[in-house]
C-alpha cells in the first residue's frame, strides 16, 4: 500500500482548512451521510475523484428503488391496464420532479427522457431546422456530444463556428463572443450551444449569455451535464431553449436516463426526421402518413427506461433534502483549498510540480480540475502513467482529454493549420497515428472532480499522491498502442 499521510498531519491540515473555509462547517450533515449512505467508500479504501465522469449513489437511493420495484407490479406505461397506469403515474411524477429540481414552470418547459445527455443533444441536432443561411455557434470547450451537432448543421448547409478559449484561463473571450453573436442572418435559424460548466476545466460560463443571445435571435442550448450535479440551475431565472442532462452524473443512480428539458415553444419549432413507436398521434402504412404526438411524447422514441424513472424521483428528493446549495458550498470550499495547495507545490529546485489548466481559484468555476504534472527538469509526466499510479493508491481519477478536444488543443497551443491536415490524409487515422502526427505533443491531462460525497480526507489523499511526485524525474512516456 502506498504511503499515506499520518492521522496527525491530516488532522492539522483539516484544522487549517476549516479555519480558512468556515462555510464548510455548515456541510457537516454530508459528512454524516458519507459515514452511512456512502460508507462503502471508506470500507473499501476508495478515494473517488471522478464525479464529472459519474456521481455516486447513496445506499438509501438503491433501497428505496428496490423496495418500490419489489412491492409493486409495473407494466409498460401508456395503456389503461392497472399495472400500466401505475407506471404511467410514476413516469409523470419523474417529469414533475425534474421540473421541480430545475424550478421550471410546467407550462413553459417539457421534460423528454432520453438515455443520457448525448441522447438529448442528438434530439436537438437532428431536428433543429438548420439550412443554408442558418448558423451553429459553439464554444471551443464543448463536450464532443455537443461538437457533434456541427455535423447536422454541415449536412444541411448551415454555417458553424467556434468561440475560442483564452489559453491562460480557458475562458471565452467575451468581446469575441459578442462579435460572433452579432453575426448571422436575422430570421434564419441560429443555435448557440455551450456548457454551463466545462467538463475539462471546470470553467463556468455566464448564464447571462442565454438572454443576450436570445435577444439577438439565437436559440440557446445549455449543456448542463457537468454543471447540474453541484450547482443550482434555476429555469425560472435563466431560460435557455434546450437543456441537456444525465441523471447518473447528478445522482449516481440510475444510469441510462437523461433528459432534454426544452421550452415548449422551441420544441414546436423542431422538425423530427422520423417517427417511432410511442411518438405518434396517428400513423398509417396504407395511407403513408403520420402525425407526431404533441409535446414530450413526440420525442420519446419507443419505450422509455420506465423502471428507472422512479429512482430519478427519489434520487432528486434525496438530493433536495441535502440541498444543492449545500453541496455547492462544500465542493467550492474543497476545490478552492485543493487549487491553492496544488499551485503551491514546488520541487526542491523551485520548479513547479503542477500546472492547472483553467482558473486557479474558485471564482466562476466548479469542482473539476484538469492538470499536468512536471518533473524538476520541466518534463511532463505521462498522464497514463499517473493514472496507473493513482490506481495503486485506490484513487479514481481520469486522464485523457475527456471528450473535450477543443479545451485540450487550447491548452497545448495547437492551431487549425496544424490539426486540419491530419484529418485530410487518406490513411485511416488511428489513435496511434493521430498521436504520431501531433509530433510528440501530448493532448492528455489528469482530471479530478469533486462531488456530493467528497470529504477533506479524499482531497488530502490526492494531495499526498501528487506530493509523491516531488523531486522525481519523469519516466519516459509509454508508447501509444491502438486497442
Ligand atoms: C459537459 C458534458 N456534456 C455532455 C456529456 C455527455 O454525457 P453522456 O455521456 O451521459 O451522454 C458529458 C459527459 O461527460 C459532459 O460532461
Amino acid at each position: 500500500m502506498p504511503p499515506r499521510c499520518s492521522a496527525q498531519a491530516r488532522a492539522c491540515a483539516e484544522a487549517a482548512f476549516r479555519h480558512c473555509y468556515p462555510a464548510y462547517a455548515a456541510t457537516s450533515s454530508i459528512d454524516r451521510l458519507r459515514a452511512s449512505d456512502y460508507a462503502r467508500l471508506d470500507q473499501l479504501g476508495q478515494v473517488y475523484l471522478d464525479y464529472t465522469g459519474g456521481g455516486l449513489y447513496a445506499a438509501t437511493q438503491l433501497q428505496k428503488h428496490h423496495e418500490l420495484l419489489s412491492s409493486q407490479v409495473f407494466g409498460n406505461p401508456h395503456s389503461t391496464n392497472p399495472t400500466s397506469q401505475a407506471m404511467t403515474h410514476l413516469v409523470e411524477q419523474a417529469r414533475a420532479a425534474v421540473l421541480a429540481f430545475l424550478n421550471a414552470p410546467a407550462a413553459e418547459y417539457a421534460v423528454i427522457f432520453t438515455p443520457n445527455a448525448s441522447g438529448a443533444l442528438r434530439l436537438v441536432g437532428e431536428a433543429y431546422p438548420f439550412r443554408p443561411g442558418g448558423e451553429l455557434l459553439l464554444t471551443a470547450d464543448n463536450h464532443n456530444s455537443v461538437n457533434g451537432l456541427r455535423e447536422f448543421a454541415r449536412a444541411r448547409g448551415a454555417h458553424f463556428c467556434y468561440a475560442p478559449l483564452r489559453r491562460a484561463d480557458l475562458r471565452i473571450d467575451e468581446e469575441h463572443l459578442t462579435q460572433l453573436l452579432g453575426q448571422g442572418q436575422a430570421g434564419a435559424p441560429r443555435l448557440f450551444a455551450y456548457p454551463a460548466q466545462s467538463n475539462f476545466s471546470g470553467v463556468q460560463h455566464a448564464l447571462a449569455w442565454i438572454g443576450r443571445a436570445q435577444e439577438q435571435g439565437w436559440d440557446v442550448l445549455l449543456d448542463a451535464a457537468a454543471f447540474a450535479p453541484t450547482n443550482r440551475l434555476d429555469l425560472s431565472r435563466w431560460q435557455p431553449d434546450f437543456v441537456s442532462l444525465s441523471f447518473y452524473k447528478i445522482l449516481g443512480y440510475p444510469t441510462g436516463v437523461g433528459a432534454l428539458v426544452a421550452r415548449r415553444d422551441a420544441l414546436a419549432r423542431l422538425q423530427r426526421p422520423w417517427f417511432a413507436g410511442g411518438t405518434i398521434a396517428a400513423a398509417s402504412v396504407l395511407g403513408d402518413g403520420y402525425v407526431l404526438a404533441a409535446g414530450e411524447a413526440g420525442f420519446e422514441d419507443g419505450t422509455v427506461n420506465y423502471l428507472s424513472l422512479p429512482a430519478v424521483t427519489s434520487g432528486l428528493d434525496y438530493l433536495g433534502r441535502i440541498g444543492i446549495d449545500l453541496v455547492h458550498t462544500r465542493v467550492q470550499c474543497l476545490t478552492s483549498w485543493l487549487l491553492a495547495a496544488l499551485g503551491g507545490l514546488r520541487h526542491r529546485n523551485g520548479a513547479r510540480l503542477v500546472e492547472i489548466h483553467g482558473p486557479t481559484n474558485e471564482q466562476l468555476r466548479g469542482g473539476t480540475i484538469a492538470l499536468t504534472l512536471y518533473d524538476p527538469a520541466g518534463q511532463q509526466a505521462d498522464e497514463r502513467q499517473v493514472e496507473q499510479r493513482a490506481n495503486d493508491w485506490q484513487i479514481s481519477l481520469r486522464t485523457g482529454c475527456f471528450c473535450n478536444p477543443g479545451a485540450a488543443e487550447t491548452v497545448r497551443g495547437l492551431s487549425a493549420a496544424e490539426l486540419a491536415p491530419i484529418f485530410q490524409t487518406a490513411e485511416h487515422l488511428t489513435r496511434e497515428r493521430y498521436q504520431q502526427a501531433l509530433a510528440g505533443q501530448r493532448l492528455g491531462a489528469v482530471r479530478v472532480s469533486l462531488g456530493l460525497a467528497t470529504t477533506f480526507a479524499d482531497v488530502d489523499t490526492f494531495l499526498s499522491f501528487v506530493r509523491s511526485y516531488l523531486d522525481r524525474p519523469a519516466e519516459p512516456p509509454s508508447p501509444f498502442v491502438d486497442q
